[in-house]
């Protein structure tokens, strides 16, 4: 898979592509991010890309020349641009699947007040990441990438995101390490049996009495 980031603030992203997971993704060839400044594609003389809004109103709004180029430069037939803005469809894991079987993701990053309208008409989607509102669409983007490459084949244990949170509308198992015994917090008996059977029978129970108690809306969709 290719990703290609659209921002004002390329910087926002070294630490993200360059650490843990992602950063080995990377390395051994899954997955290939790279980050456009969004600037270096504006044809005026001082690098403008945002101006005030038409009508007035606080904030500055991006302009379209400098995006409509930058994803004009890198589409491809095999492209899917995404959005991000709080306007869009509410981002989850099941979307995060969809989109790990794109060849290639645009990922266009607001900032200031937002982008001029017009800019809407580039995306094949548009995505929010929660009913709030941020200064900027680069964490949001951050998280539509981190989320889709760890699905992505070989990033991680395969067995690792099949018992995800999410997956079949139920929350994980809970999960213990060493030691067995902490501060007199005991290590559920069946986790220390070895008995694989018995193990694996109590966490689909678990994964099914945590939802009920955390999550029941996902019950419903089951
Ligand atoms: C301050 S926000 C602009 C919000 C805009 N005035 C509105 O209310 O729809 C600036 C940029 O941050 C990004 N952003 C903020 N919150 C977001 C969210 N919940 N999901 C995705 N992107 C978001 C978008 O790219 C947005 O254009």
């Amino acid at each position: 898979m290719k990703i290609d980031v659209l921002t004002l603030f390329p910087n926002m992203f070294s630490e993200f592509i360059g650490e843990s997971i992602i950063k080995r993704a990377i390395e051994s060839g899954k997955v290939q991010v790279q980050i456009h400044n969004i600037r270096d594609y504006s044809k005026d003389p001082h690098n403008k890309v945002d101006d005030y809004g038409f009508g007035g109103g606080a904030g500055m709004v991006l302009m379209p020349q400098p995006i409509f180029d930058a994803v004009e430069a890198l589409k491809s037939k095999d492209s899917k641009v995404i959005l991000m803005t709080p306007q869009g469809i509410k981002y989850n894991q099941k979307k995060a699947y969809e989109l790990s079987f794109e060849k290639h993701l645009i990922i266009i990053c607001g900032h200031y007040e937002g982008f001029d309208e017009r800019i809407r008409s580039l995306a094949d989607i548009e995505i929010s990441i929660g009913d709030f509102v941020l200064t900027g669409g680069e964490i949001p983007a951050m998280v539509v990438c981190d989320s889709v490459i760890r699905l992505l084949d070989g990033v991680i244990e395969k067995e690792s995101h099949i018992n995800d949170s999410f997956n079949d509308n139920l929350l994980d198992y809970p999960v213990y390490t060493h030691p067995s015994n902490f501060r007199g917090m005991k290590v559920p008996d069946v986790l220390l049996s070895g008995h694989h059977a018995n193990i694996e029978k109590w966490r689909k129970e678990q994964r099914e009495l945590r939802t009920k108690e955390r999550r029941p809306d996902l019950l419903e969709k089951r």
